[in-house]
């Protein structure tokens, strides 16, 4: 059965996109069939891994992104999703293995327009279909905006472990704890319409650490992060084996010029790049190995 994961976080810009976009393709070049969901109406996983001129066209056209799965007479989920989606230049699958279900800027209209079958709720409707899809897959990953609406309902209410992308700063701390705050109230809303099929609830399982510069002590934004997971934990409001990840992401400008390349890090190649490259890509595949030892 694969492993479902949401990436999440109250606080934006900590490293959500990034940490899915690298982790997925670390483990899809180790041979694990991954899709990655993108949840995030701003849509830098899809532009990223589909390129802008690629994203630009299913933009335009308004179709075959995943809000097309919602609207009336709604698309097959497996009829959306992009296979194999990076590509090099002239168009050839470089990284088999990780597939794309893509958003455009009409997710958006999730949140604001959707009328469906209240009885229905949007993340009820999504769940029932990925179940069949899921199953040609090791890891589905979400990549969630930061909050718990509609779209990022749909993959929490998916995934049985959560994943918090986090700062060594306050900001991401408080953006952790309205986290668990905001997911308490969700899950008593959808409880009812949790199967045993789906297996455990979501449940809270790690924190990451990304973007640490060089030369920066984190101990202490660490230690704070361990005592409110602590005090979740006590509470079961986060897994009894959550961690903060051993695996650090380091702050490296490649994954900021990789999005400009339309590739994960593990693909650039070190003539494009500086010598932070290689510890940022080591990182990554320490993060997806990892990822896989936290089996729940
Ligand atoms: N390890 C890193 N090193 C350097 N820059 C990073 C790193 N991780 C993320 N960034 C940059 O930080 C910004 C926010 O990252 P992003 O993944 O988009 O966060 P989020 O999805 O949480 O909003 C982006 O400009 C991204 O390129
Ligand atoms: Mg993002």
């Amino acid at each position: 059965m694969a492993r479902k994961i949401s990436f999440l976080n109250y606080k934006g810009g900590v490293g959500k996109t990034s940490l899915v976009v690298n982790t997925a393709a670390c483990l899809a070049a180790k041979g694990r069939r991954v899709l990655l969901c993108d949840f995030d109406t701003q849509s830098n996983a899809s532009i990223w891994l589909m390129r802008l001129e690629r994203w630009n066209k299913l933009n335009a056209g308004g179709h075959g992104s995943v809000y097309s799965f919602f609207e009336p007479g709604g698309v097959h989920l497996s009829d959306l999703v992009v296979r194999d989606v990076v590509q090099d230049k002239s168009g050839h699958a470089v990284l088999p293995g990780l597939d794309l279900l893509p958003t455009t800027f009409n997710l958006v209209d999730l949140e604001n327009e959707y009328n469906g079958d209240p009885k229905k709720p949007a993340y009820l409707l999504f769940q029932e279909q990925l179940g069949e899809l899921a199953q040609d897959y090791d890891y589905v990953l979400f990549d969630c905006p930061p909050n718990l609406l509609r779209a990022s309902q749909c993959g929490v209410f998916s995934s049985n472990e959560i994943y918090v992308p986090s700062n060594p700063d306050a900001l991401s701390l408080i953006g952790f704890t309205l986290l668990v705050e905001k997911l308490g109230r969700f899950q008593q809303t959808s409880a009812g319409f949790r199967t045993a099929a789906m297996g455990p609830a979501t449940q809270i399982r790690g924190i990451i650490f990304n973007s640490i510069k060089t030369g920066v002590d984190i101990e202490v934004p660490k230690m704070r992060m361990q005592l409110r997971l602590n005090q979740f934990k006590t509470v079961k409001r986060a897994a009894a084996d959550a961690k903060i990840f051993t695996t650090q992401i380091r702050d490296a400008m490649v994954v900021r010029r990789a999005v400009t390349l339309g590739l994960p890090v593990n693909l650039i190649g070190q003539e494009n790049t500086d010598s932070t490259r290689d510890n940022v890509v080591h990182d990554y595949h320490a993060l997806a190995e990892e990822i896989e030892k936290h089996h729940p």
